[in-house]
């Protein structure tokens, strides 16, 4: 497995493996890797010729007040999970070779990014479509993968290659938990056993209101919405949002809607956890 910690290189050694015909897939992330991770690195290496990933915590897509300096890094780890799973090549630049000191331009989705995360975090949608236009500029992968854990980032970095036009399918991969339900998060380490286990109470309730919705139908949403607010409120969660959209647009459900994400952002102590329900609706 190749390390690369330069923009330059990669960019060349990406260039070659191009010109050789073989094809790239990318898996980008910001390391502490899990089995949700994993999951799309496998899904990438059935696919790829040649698999790159990238490890680099972002600084754009952290506010003043969140936890860039603490987020979990275990660089040797990661590593020996790529090796692993057959990884071939790992990006893994310092913040300063990322970026110039006096970096003035910025990759804006301006829809699709406003509600749930996007409204908590103002700069967070920015900080990802910039970093990730970068890494597709120097990787130039066929296809990269991301995962439904994160719906709405999938869904803006869906819209950003289409109004920009990189030629880069990008693949939706599954949401994996833990065997108790709890949706795999790097963040997750963060939680007390007591947090951890007050916050299963997010999967419980996101399911219990996905089931009502698929059997009432969308009359039945606000009602299921509210049932699942207090359910976790009750588990000592505090609610950033629970709430539930039309999964292409971003706005408010209805009846001919494709399809419903209902996504939950809550805080146990001081970490803020995300998970989500997605139902397809047959037209
Ligand atoms: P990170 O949180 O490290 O996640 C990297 C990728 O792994 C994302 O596509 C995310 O959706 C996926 N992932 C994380 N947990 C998952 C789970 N339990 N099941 C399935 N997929 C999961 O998302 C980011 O990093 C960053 O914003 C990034 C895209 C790398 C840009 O900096």
């Amino acid at each position: 497995m190749k390390i690369i910690k330069t923009k330059r290189e990669l960019q060349q050694f990406a260039l070659e493996i191009k010109r050789s015909g073989k094809t790239i897939g990318f898996v980008p992330t910001m390391g502490y890797l899990h089995a949700g991770h994993m999951s799309l690195i496998d899904i990438a290496r059935a696919k790829a010729d040649v698999l790159f990933v990238s490890i680099f915590v972002n600084p754009t897509q952290f506010g003043p007040n969140e936890d860039l300096d603490l987020y979990p890094r275990d660089f040797e780890r990661d590593l020996a999970m790529c090796t692993e799973h057959k990884v071939d090549v790992i990006f893994a630049p310092e913040p300063q070779e990322m970026y110039c000191s006096d970096n003035t331009t910025w990759v804006e989705e301006k829809k699709l990014s406003g509600p749930l995360c996007g409204a908590s975090r103002p700069c967070f949608y920015r900080g990802v479509t910039t970093v990730v236009a970068k890494l597709f500029h120097l990787v130039m992968p066929d296809f990269a993968v991301f995962g439904w854990k994160d719906a709405q980032q999938l869904l803006v970095i869906k819209r950003m290659v289409r109004d920009l036009d990189f030629p880069i399918e990008i693949i939706g991969a599954p949401l994996v938990r833990d065997t108790d339900g709890l949706a795999l998060s790097s963040r997750n380490r963060y939680l007390s056993d007591d947090e951890r286990t007050r916050a299963l109470a997010i999967h419980r309730n996101l399911l219990t209101a996905r089931k009502t919705v698929e059997e009432k139908g969308l009359a039945a949403l606000e009602g299921a919405l509210e049932e699942a607010r207090q359910g976790i409120t009750a588990s000592g969660g505090r609610i950033d949002y629970v709430t539930a959209l039309d999964v292409d647009t971003m706005e408010e459900a209805v009846s001919g809607s494709a399809g419903l994400l209902i996504a939950a952002a809550v805080f146990y102590g001081t970490t803020r956890l995300i998970d989500n329900e997605v139902i397809e609706f047959s037209k």
